[in-house]
């Protein structure tokens, strides 16, 4: 624990900043065209210049010789387009256009600023500009408009807009509780979006792996520094933030689409540590009627903590056991940590010494650390063949019917002062070796990419799930990020809403935290309002720590188990519809779970929210975060909103009070939408039988639109066209009569749903509902909703 010493004033001393013997970039002495590439030497170091796309520009400053543009530790995927450059150069300027972004460079000294296709500067270098410190530091100071908002940066504590913040990416185990101010975390994602009050929005991704900092304090200039190698940066244009993550996310990918699987209901406890105790979770799931998809096994299920190993005393039969789970549905997915026991009667140790597997010092000693199974190697995941290696070592899992592992302690969290790896480790990288000073932060990002594809490979066809606590950029094409090891307190249920906001701008949809709390005690007030929100985020699973009070669903009695049941079912009910938000994200980026400045950026209320979210653009969530509230204040975004609940409808831009009782999520509907829902489940494997359109018409006489996509939700035929989609379009052609046109444009596969109706909600008496032109005969009316059979 930090006492007063923390804050004497020998602390300051040498803390890094961009103080201290700084050398400018300075002036430009020469500028070349070398084919797309612009090169500018400089006084204090030499740049170069690349656009990717009309929209996407790199910057790239070496102090200390030719900037490189080639390496690539797996976290760009864009090739660079063959953009049209529009080149001038007078005595004090030279300015590059695309047509859709203007750079700016101004010679004496070097300073760069960036204008949108409409010619609106959208970001500037400051007073100082570039430049590099004594260490091998490089920072860049830029300039912070009066309304510029700051989002994104991956993982981070605290609320939306990180102005005013100070923020690290140096990837940590954080046991401690998450703070406010508890930085950094286990995921780097050097990525901003910055929002300005008219709602135009640009974004910088920060290329540098080693250890970096975003002062973000200053009134009027942030910066950016890196405690090493290159001054390496992506700017993207906009203008909207939906375009600024299209254009990240195109950069370092989408994540594919997850099994259908994943997306259900997850059962986690450190640990499920026998046999007998998995099967009698699952037999409560299954006679207290509660779905459930997946059982992680925590890391008493291995023998002394080795990887790839089954205790055969706890886990005697681990193949009967996973086969008797599939049967009801249920998958297994066990942690996988990257240490590995340092035992020469260990398989995975003794071969991986031989063959040269581990992390080593440059003088070629290994690096051990102290992790769970004691006195452990690391995987030195940075080489191609040991992400291979490591990946065919899952077999082990696959064999026994295994789809999907848990990635932990993959910082690498080590028990020492530093809480990782020594910083002088030298990696192999690909060929290009080195510290792990510099690749500290993709560490596990590698890790879990070599998982993925290892489980890809294996899986014949299947696809994989890999959820990981440690990451870096592009870690969205690999696997699923929860937050780590958050606690049973209120203030981390409020936490968990704009931390995964911030995620899933960071271009990561697929992300959640401990529901109910790891550490500490949960109790059933904040079990139910936590599995009421984790039912509507991307990621959903209930995980508690070793000395915790349990908290499966039944845990506090008949009350609680009934909500939690509820709002497991409740998601269940809406796997339709989220799931065509994930077909969404995979092409665009664009996260499931979305701040609501992403759909009204220039609402200056929906710019401050950070207790609320949307599903997409049409569904609002706003959970209760504090205990004993029974009402809370939602804002609605301009249009009209429906209640979930009762239906009755609402006048958006502004503020409600809505009754919130504990078994009640606030939940809306945006007026003139169509969501797709499903009849419950116990768990994904079976089909649902009935899938239901639920239409809001609109009371303007807007047509609602929708496009229902659906696929085997297992395998990656969806990408060789095992695809169902239909076009939904609904006319309010007049007060009483609604035309409803369906039409299939794709249909490589065949949906299981065995009924299908539309649901109208506030229909008038009287409506007359057509479908492709023939008058569809009502099947039943409940209050103001009227059914009808497809
Ligand atoms: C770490 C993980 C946690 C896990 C525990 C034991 O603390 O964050 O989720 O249960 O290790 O493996």
């Amino acid at each position: 624990m930090d006492n007063s010493l923390a804050i004497h004033p020998d602390q300051y001393a040498g803390s890094g900043g961009t103080g201290g013997h700084w050398t400018d970039i300075g002036e430009v002495r020469t500028y070349r065209r070398e084919g797309r590439i612009i090169r500018l030497s400089c006084a204090g170091g030499e740049v170069a210049i690349r656009f990717y796309t009309e929209k996407i520009a790199r910057v790239v400053m070496n102090p200390a010789g030719e900037p490189e543009l080639g390496w690539n530790p797996h976290v760009l995927v864009l090739e660079p387009e063959d953009v049209q450059i529009k080149a001038a150069e007078s005595e004090h300027e030279i300015e590059l256009a695309t047509g859709g972004l203007t750079v700016r460079i101004r010679k004496s000294p070097l300073r760069i600023s960036f204008y949108d296709a409409e010619g609106r500067e959208f970001a500037a270098d400051g007073e100082r500009g570039m430049g590099s410190g004594p260490r091998g530091e490089v920072a860049c100071i830029r300039r912070t408009g009066d309304s510029d908002r700051f989002y994104g940066f991956g993982e981070k504590a605290g609320f939306l807009n990180k102005r005013g913040e100070k923020l690290t990416m140096w990837n940590t185990d954080v046991y401690a509780p998450h703070n406010p101010e508890t930085d950094p975390l286990y995921v780097s994602i050097p990525f901003y979006l910055t929002v300005r009050d008219d709602g135009r929005a640009s974004g910088l991704f920060f290329f540098n792996t080693f250890r970096t900092t975003f002062d973000l304090r200053g009134g009027t200039e942030h910066s950016f520094l890196a405690e090493g190698g290159q001054l390496d940066y992506f700017v993207f244009a906009g203008p909207t933030p939906k375009d600024v993550i299209a254009q990240y996310s195109s950069l370092t990918g989408r994540a594919p689409l997850p099994p259908r699987w994943a997306l259900g209901y997850h059962q986690s406890r450190y640990s499920y540590e026998t046999e007998a105790e998995v099967r009698e979770l699952v037999a409560t799931f299954k006679e207290k009627g509660i779905p459930l998809d997946v059982v992680y096994l925590d890391i008493h299920y291995m023998d002394g903590y080795r990887v790839f190993t089954f205790d055969k005393g706890r886990f005697p039969n681990p193949r009967k056991l996973i086969e008797d789970l599939r049967a009801e549905g249920i998958r297994v997915v066990p942690i996988v940590d990257p240490g590995v026991k340092a035992d020469p009667a260990y398989r995975v140790f003794s071969e991986g010494v031989r063959h040269g597997r581990f992390c080593r010092y440059l003088d070629g000693q290994l690096f051990y650390g102290q992790v769970w199974p004691e006195r452990s190697a690391f995987p030195d995941f940075t080489d191609a063949s040991v992400r291979e290696w490591w990946g065919d070592l899952h077999s082990f899992y696959t064999e026994l019917g295994i789809e999907g592992v848990w990635n932990d302690m993959n910082e690498p969290s080590v028990f020492n002062e530093s809480k990782t790896m020594d910083l002088d480790v030298v990696h192999q990288n690909d060929g290009r070796p080195a510290t792990h000073r510099e690749l500290h932060n993709v560490y596990g990002s590698l890790m879990s990419g070599a998982t993925y594809e290892g489980l890809k490979r294996l899986l014949g066809g299947k696809r994989p799930f890999v959820l990981t606590r440690s990451a870096y950029a592009g870690i969205q094409r690999h696997a699923a990020v929860w937050t780590g090891d958050n606690r049973s307190f209120w203030e981390h249920l409020e936490l968990c809403v704009p931390m995964c906001l911030n995620l899933g701008l960071s271009g990561v949809p697929l992300c959640g935290a401990d529901v109910g709390g790891f550490a500490h005690d949960s109790n059933g007030e904040l079990l139910a309002r936590w599995t009421q929100l984790g039912a509507l985020m991307p990621y959903f699973r209930n995980h508690s720590e070793l000395k915790s009070i349990r908290q499966e669903p039944w845990s506090f009695g008949a009350g609680t188990e009934e909500i939690v049941r509820r709002y497991v079912k409740l998601r269940y009910r809406w796997l339709p519809y989220l799931y065509g938000l994930f077909e969404e994200a995979s092409r665009t980026g664009l996260p499931i779970m979305r701040p609501l400045l992403l759909e009204y950026p220039d609402d200056h209320h929906a710019l401050a929210v950070n207790d609320q979210f949307l599903l997409g653009t049409d569904v609002l969530v706003a959970p209760v975060v504090r205990p004993g509230q029974t009402k809370r204040m939602v804002y609605l975004p301009a249009g009209a909103w429906v209640d979930y609940w009762t239906d009755e409808r609402l006048e958006g831009g502004r503020h409600v009070i809505v009754d919130a009782p504990l078994d009640k999520l606030p939940l809306f509907v945006r007026e003139g939408a169509i969501v797709p829902l499903a009849s419950e489940r116990m768990s994904t494997e079976t089909e649902a039988e009935e899938l239901a359109l639920h239409l809001y018409p609109s009371t303007a006489g807007l047509p609602s639109e929708y496009a229902l996509y659906e696929d085997d939700g297992r395998t990656f035929s969806y990408a060789e066209g095992g695809v169902y989609e239909e076009r939904i379009r609904a006319t309010p052609s007049s007060p009483n009569r609604l035309d409803v046109d369906i039409r299939v444009v794709r249909d490589g596969y065949v949906p299981g749903w065995q009924r299908r109706t539309l649901v109208i909600h506030r229909a008038p008496a009287g409506l007359q509902v057509f479908l492709n032109g023939s008058e569809l005969t009502l099947e039943s009316r409940t209050g103001g909703t009227a059914t009808y059979r497809l």
